[in-house]
């Protein structure tokens, strides 16, 4: 803390009168090194936590007394983020960002749009919140969100039928998420690579059944000329790459959700997309500033770098059976019962991993930034099997796309996903998370189970058929996936 402090002090003196965004480096910017999410004895989390509140403290009457003050501490340069700044870093730089209230000053909002607005207009968005924790916040930092915070994407700016509608869903294992879904690209694509050239070699036909991780993604018809039916697949785009972020399985990496969120939710165009993206998402203006409001570079690479990172970060959920005997006989029955009622085949219990390496691709000449997820990520971490040394993210997902039925469908499709499709939902911290479903409809987790249709129809009836008390044992099992308990101060 005294090391905090000290830094806040000297960055005043000689951070307040410039008023500027792209602070310079400064020997005096310095970071207390605390991650906000460490486990550990039940002390020393309470006092890290009083710590953070401590020093969050501090940078509020910082920012009294300088406004903008907390955002420009939190602006490194993207060079220092490999030398001067680590991992922890980071983290602790993201978390900031990720909680704080963006302004005017900062970027939020576009000359082109309305003050705030929960409906958003197109791709260009609303803004409809000031803080990604607005809704990133059930079940502890980086969380789900509540039906409240539900979120109305690309609709005509005024009305809900207009637009559609999605519940928040929890960041936690975000890291653990993405490298499991680039794994299984990387081996689909192989595989098809192999049989194109099979084919070709061969001269023959090649009908190849794809499946990586356990998961079936239908199949692939290769002519004798190396040309690829793809009529076949299920659940994957003809690129075969696993798009496992959004419910309808839209985004392949973290940093284009984030830039997007900043973007749609809160008027804050980061440097890149304001010079990448088209008037429809970014807005009219010239590329320097293209939402017109005054303020350039409102996001610099290196804060949507550590935005990500801090996302990426995220701790992994954990399975808690109950204590009480009783309880733990119901919730091995609903262990087997998942299974025997078919939830698994979709919601597969684990995948497989073997690169624990999260790497943020540098742009524009930038360094890549990576980091393992097995030693750097908040606790708790996923740990190699004891036995066979194997390890594996236990997501109850497929990371594949399924139709689900009239009920749970959308007004349309969208990003040429049919309006019935969506991702399997990871249930990992599922106790944790509710409301369910992508719009955050149902309640509870038998609602959310009673409300399946379409591939999960059969899975769905043979629970509905069961009776009390045989639906309690697989409520119970639901309820020992959460989230690793920690204190926090908000
Ligand atoms: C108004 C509520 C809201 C705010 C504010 C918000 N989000 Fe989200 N977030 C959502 C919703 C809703 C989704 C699901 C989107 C979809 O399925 O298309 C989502 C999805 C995500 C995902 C993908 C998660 C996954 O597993 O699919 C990430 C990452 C994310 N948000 C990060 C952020 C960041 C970073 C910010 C701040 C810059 C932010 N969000 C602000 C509502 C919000
Ligand atoms: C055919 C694949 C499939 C099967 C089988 C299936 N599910 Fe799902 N499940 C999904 C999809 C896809 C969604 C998301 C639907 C939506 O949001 O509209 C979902 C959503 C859920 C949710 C809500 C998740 C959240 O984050 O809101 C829960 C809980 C759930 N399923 C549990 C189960 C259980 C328990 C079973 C077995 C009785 C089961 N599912 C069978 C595909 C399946």
């Amino acid at each position: 803390m005294r090391r905090g402090l000290l830094a806040l002090s000297m960055l005043a003196a000689c951070g307040a009168e410039e008023g500027e965004q792209a602070a310079e480096p400064s020997e005096a910017r310095e970071f207390p090194i605390f991650v906000t999410e460490r486990r550990g004895s039940a002390v020393e989390q309470g006092l890290e936590a009083l710590a953070q509140d401590a020093w969050r403290r501090e940078l509020r009457f910082m920012d009294a007394l300088d406004p903008g003050y907390a955002f420009r501490v939190n602006r490194p340069r993207y060079d220092e983020l490999g030398t001067r700044f680590g991992p922890q870093a980071w983290f602790t730089m993201g978390g900031q960002l990720f909680t704080m209230a963006f302004t005017e000053a900062m970027g939020f909002g576009g000359d082109d749009l309305p003050a705030m607005s929960r409906f958003h207009f197109g791709e260009r968005g609303g803004p409809d919140s000031r803080r990604c924790s607005a809704c990133h916040w059930r079940g502890g930092p980086a969380g789900a969100g509540d039906a409240a915070d539900n979120a109305f994407f690309r609709g005509d700016g005024r009305t809900e039928a207009s637009a559609l509608v999605r519940n928040p869903p929890a960041l936690f294992g975000a890291g653990w998420k993405q490298r499991v879904a680039q794994e299984m690209t990387a081996n689909l694509q192989q595989l098809r690579d192999d049989a194109v050239d099979f084919a070709r070699s061969r001269g023959e036909e090649v009908r190849l059944q794809l499946q990586t991780h356990g998961v079936d993604f239908g199949l692939l018809v290769i002519a004798p000329d190396g040309s690829v039916d793809e009529a076949g697949l299920e659940g994957i785009d003809p690129d075969l790459v696993v798009k496992p972020f959004g419910w309808k399985g839209t985004f392949t990496d973290l940093r284009d959700v984030v830039e997007d969120a900043a973007n749609v939710h809160h008027g804050m165009q980061s440097t890149w997309l304001a010079a990448n993206e088209d008037a429809a998402r970014v807005g009219e203006g010239p590329p320097e500033d293209p939402d017109g409001d005054g303020v350039e570079d409102e996001l610099s690479d290196a804060q949507v770098a550590v935005m990500t990172m801090f996302v990426a970060m995220q701790d992994v959920p954990v399975d808690v059976p109950p204590l009480e005997s009783d309880l733990v006989l119901l919730y091995s029955r609903g262990r087997n019962d998942f299974e025997a009622l078919g939830c698994a085949q979709c919601h597969t219990p684990s995948l497989p991993i073997e690169d624990t390496e999260y790497t943020l691709p540098g742009r524009e000449g930038d360094p890549d930034l990576s980091f393992d997820l097995l030693t750097v990520a908040a606790e708790p971490r996923l740990e190699p099997d004891t036995l066979t040394g194997e390890l594996a993210v236990p997501l109850y997902s497929d990371l594949k796309r399924h139709a689900m039925g009239e009920a749970l469908a959308e007004s349309r499709d969208d990003a040429d996903v049919l309006a019935d499709q969506f991702i399997t939902p990871p249930l990992w911290g599922i106790a944790r998370t509710r409301p369910y479903l992508h719009d955050g409809r149902a309640p509870t987790l038998e609602d959310a189970i009673l409300l399946h249709g379409g591939e999960a129809q059969a899975s769905r009836d043979a629970f509905a058929a069961m009776g009390e008390p045989e639906r309690a044992p697989l409520r119970v099992f639901l309820t020992s996936l959460t989230r690793g308990e920690r204190l926090t101060t908000p």
